[in-house]
């Protein structure tokens, strides 16, 4: 596992941003997986200026969207595909992005034509993730099963009550449609990104405490190939080894 400790989040955003641009530069038309949620949107910001630069070709490769809350679809504020419209997907080719659509019912069928974006893809190259309060990952909720593909979960009491803040309000959401945490640690490269003192203690319980399905971000301790990159505030209780 490397760690990154960047001074601040301008910092850490920057250069998770300058990772991602290069994968995509290394590995063009592989499929990447970007988590939604707050942190990454710095990172996000600088993608889209290195494309505007012509640094990086965003449309190079494929994406899959991580996850959604059941419930919400792209035109509502807060749903994962409303954030990563505004925030990248706006700047990429429509057909080179598949997502999960929370007001569709069909729950199945939507998880397995994600697995099988995914295969056609030959699996997912590159995934970014956030951590959850929880530890969560995507919607790998603590307790999380140990699957391949995707899955519908029931929203961890934790999760709901920090929804709150990318709704403005409280919405009634109980259920989360994601990508299963062992297909995303099937990636070649993961990045792990987080940002803020709150998060210190469940940083510090991912990545130096022992492996639990109940902080599903201990799953990716023994990835081959996990950049985590943190800033000051997020890494205040890491321990130098
Ligand atoms: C979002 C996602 C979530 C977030 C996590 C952290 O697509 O998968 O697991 O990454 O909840 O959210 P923020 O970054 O808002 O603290």
């Amino acid at each position: 596992m490397y760690i990154k400790i960047g001074r601040d989040y301008n910092d850490l955003s920057i250069d998770t941003a300058k990772i991602i641009a290069g994968h995509i530069r290394a590995m063009p038309n592989t499929l990447v997986c970007l988590a939604a949620g707050n942190t990454p949107l710095g990172a996000f910001r600088e993608l889209v200026a290195m494309q505007e630069r012509g640094e990086v070709d965003l449309s190079s490769v494929w994406y899959a969207g991580l996850d959604e809350w059941v419930g919400l679809g792209p035109d509502d504020e807060g749903s994962c595909a409303n954030v990563m419209n505004d925030a990248l997907y706006k700047v990429i080719q429509k057909e080179r992005i598949r997502i999960f659509d929370g007001l569709d019912s069909d729950s199945d069928r939507q998880c397995r034509e994600m697995e099988n974006w995914i295969k056609s893809h030959g699996g997912i190259s590159f995934t970014l993730l956030g951590i959850g309060m929880n530890g969560h990952i995507g919607f790998n909720e603590p307790g999380t099963p140990d699957v391949d593909g995707c899955f519908t979960v029931a929203l961890d009491d934790v999760t709901k009550s920090v929804s709150k803040k990318y709704f403005g309000k409280e919405l009634p959401v109980t259920t989360g449609i994601t990508i299963g945490w062992r297909t995303l640690f099937n990636a070649q490269s993961v990045v792990l990104m987080s940002s803020g003192k709150d998060k210190a203690p469940i940083v510090k319980a991912a990545l130096q405490e022992s492996q639990t399905p109940n902080v599903p971000a201990s799953l990716f301790q023994n990835h081959s190939n996990l950049s985590v990159m943190l800033d000051n505030d997020a890494a205040s209780l890491i321990v130098p080894i």
